[in-house]
């Protein structure tokens, strides 16, 4: 008898079949490895800023403390940023003509601040405090990576709930004696565990991973 499809309708099917079972593990994929993108969590993308601002000259040529800057970092929530009287304490005598240091004379005299666009950004409804990290031995350089070698600060970190529960989980890991949290070649090389937990110890650092530590 023949047959009411011919042959070839057996593989046309399963290719079919294949592609709806193929494209629904897509759909439901796609998103799941967007989400963790360099271009979704912003990584290592360049921001335009008003001024072109050189850490690796201010850092390393000049030897600036980062807390000289970002004043608050220890004691408050937000870092702080730096305000123009700053950089014209300098400004006014070093480079003082310069064109690139135009806007910056220009917010002087003019009384406004430079509106810098922000780099590292978590969304409205996560908690974050800068100074209880940097009092408990997180280093800046392990959230924001070697700033001091940036011509353009990026974000080198994802930024996302699994990267900062991935931390809070075992902080241990992590953490340095206090003082060195600025320093960007601190380095505990195969001490590192040992030093981390002595840390962790003698400041009772805890391991905060209930939801009301950041969504409060
Ligand atoms: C402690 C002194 C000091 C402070 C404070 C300071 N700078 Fe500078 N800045 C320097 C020095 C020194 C240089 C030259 C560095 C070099 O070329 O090695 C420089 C260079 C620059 C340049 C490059 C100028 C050119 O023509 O190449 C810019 C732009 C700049 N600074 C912006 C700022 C801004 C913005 C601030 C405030 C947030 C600031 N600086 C604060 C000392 C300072
Ligand atoms: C002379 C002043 C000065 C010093 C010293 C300085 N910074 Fe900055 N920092 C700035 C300015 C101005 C900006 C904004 C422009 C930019 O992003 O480059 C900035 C931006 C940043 C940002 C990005 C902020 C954001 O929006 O996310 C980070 C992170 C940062 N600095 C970390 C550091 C660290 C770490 C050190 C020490 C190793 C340091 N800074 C030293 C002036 C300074
Ligand atoms: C545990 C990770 C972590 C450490 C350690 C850390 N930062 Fe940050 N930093 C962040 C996050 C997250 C943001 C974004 C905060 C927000 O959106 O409210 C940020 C933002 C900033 C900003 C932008 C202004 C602000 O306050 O939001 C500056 C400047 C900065 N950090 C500098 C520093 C310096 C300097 C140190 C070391 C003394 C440091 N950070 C240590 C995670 C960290
Ligand atoms: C490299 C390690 C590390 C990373 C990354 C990190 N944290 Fe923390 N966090 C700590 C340590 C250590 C403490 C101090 C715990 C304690 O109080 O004993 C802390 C404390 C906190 C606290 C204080 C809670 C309270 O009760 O005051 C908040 C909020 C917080 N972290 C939010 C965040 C957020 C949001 C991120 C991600 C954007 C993040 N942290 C990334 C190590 C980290
Ligand atoms: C250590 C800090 C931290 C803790 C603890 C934490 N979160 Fe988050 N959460 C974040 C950050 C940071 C984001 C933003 C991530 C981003 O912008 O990609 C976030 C985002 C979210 C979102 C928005 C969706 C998303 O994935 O972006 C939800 C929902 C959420 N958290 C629920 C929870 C729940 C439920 C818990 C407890 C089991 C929890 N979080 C514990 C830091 C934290």
């Amino acid at each position: 008898m023949a047959s009411v499809f011919p042959r070839w309708s057996n593989t046309a099917f399963r290719i079919a079949i294949a592609a709806v079972l193929l494209g629904g593990a897509a759909a439901v994929a796609a998103p799941m490895i967007y989400v963790r993108t360099d271009w979704n969590t912003g990584r290592n993308r360049p921001v335009q800023q008003p001024v072109q601002f050189d850490h690796r000259h201010h850092v390393q040529d000049d030897a600036i403390d980062c807390r000289f800057c970002h004043s608050t970092v220890e004691r408050a929530g937000t870092a702080g940023m730096p305000s123009t009287t700053l950089c014209m304490g300098c400004h006014s005598q070093i480079w003082n003509q310069s064109p690139k240091l135009e806007v910056v004379r220009n917010s002087f005299y003019s009384n406004t601040p430079i509106a810098w666009n922000r780099v590292t950004d978590v969304p409205d409804f996560v908690y974050f405090n800068h100074a209880i990290h940097v009092n408990k031995g997180v280093g800046c350089v392990t959230c924001h990576g070697r700033v001091d070698q940036m011509p353009d600060v990026r974000k080198v970190s994802p930024m996302t709930m699994g990267w900062c529960l991935d931390c809070h989980r075992a902080p241990e890991r992590h953490l340095r004696p206090p003082s060195a949290v600025v320093d960007m070649e601190w380095d505990a090389g195969p001490d590192a565990e040992r030093i981390g937990r002595q840390v962790a110890r003698e400041l009772g650092v805890r391991r905060l991973v209930h939801c009301s530590a950041c969504h409060r």
